[in-house]
């Protein structure tokens, strides 16, 4: 597929406003993935596509992530809306004929990010954040980050959005936390 098929197919898989949320996504990741000398067109796609199941049902989700063997653990039980990175991932390989794993791993990781995030997928997350059509004040420093230290801009990213569920009383996935604890380690404590 290429991009102009890859667009017509989103567009009728997502509202309005989420189709030009994904394309902030995938231009911003763009950018940010030639300052890292990153492969642009690769970060472009997963910006594309990372969205490509937001606007699923509950239910839909749920069959999905079930058909494409997606483990439901007990936050996205709880979270089904989580699932929509993951089973994402599976529509971009299944009806958008992406086989990429670098790809996948980035749409799949873009909400709770994975242990051990590659260079995509802290892009990708980044960038979900931190995309132009964002107005809030943390997406601003996180544009101005992101430039200078990747690994500084995931950890403002994560702390903004647990400040988000501790504010809101809502459970913290581990999965963040794991990866939140060993970028603060590369970064902070093994550089002095
Ligand atoms: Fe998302
Ligand atoms: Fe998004």
């Amino acid at each position: 597929m290429d991009y102009i098929e890859i667009k017509d197919k989103l567009k009728k898989m997502i509202t309005e406003k989420r189709y030009e949320h994904s394309i902030g996504v995938a231009e911003f990741a763009k950018k940010v993935a030639y300052m890292y000398d990153y492969d642009v067109e690769k970060a472009y796609i997963s910006g594309l596509l990372h969205d490509c199941a937001r606007d699923m049902n509950i239910e839909g989700l749920r069959e999905y992530a079930n058909m494409c063997n997606i483990e439901i653990g007990e936050i996205e039980a709880l979270h089904p809306l989580l699932l929509h990175a993951p089973v994402g991932a599976c529509i971009a390989q299944k009806e958008f004929g992406i086989n990429d794993k670098d790809i996948l791993s980035a749409i799949s990781s873009h909400t709770v990010l994975n242990k051990t995030p590659t260079l995509l997928d802290k892009i990708i997350y980044v960038s979900d954040l931190a995309e132009p059509g964002r107005t809030f004040e943390e997406a601003k420093k996180l544009r101005d980050v992101v430039f200078k230290d990747i690994d500084k801009a995931v950890i403002y990213a994560i702390d903004v959005s647990f400040e988000y569920l501790i504010y809101n009383r809502k459970m913290i996935h581990p999965v963040t936390l794991f990866a939140r604890n060993l970028l603060i380690k590369e970064v902070y404590y093994d550089k002095n």
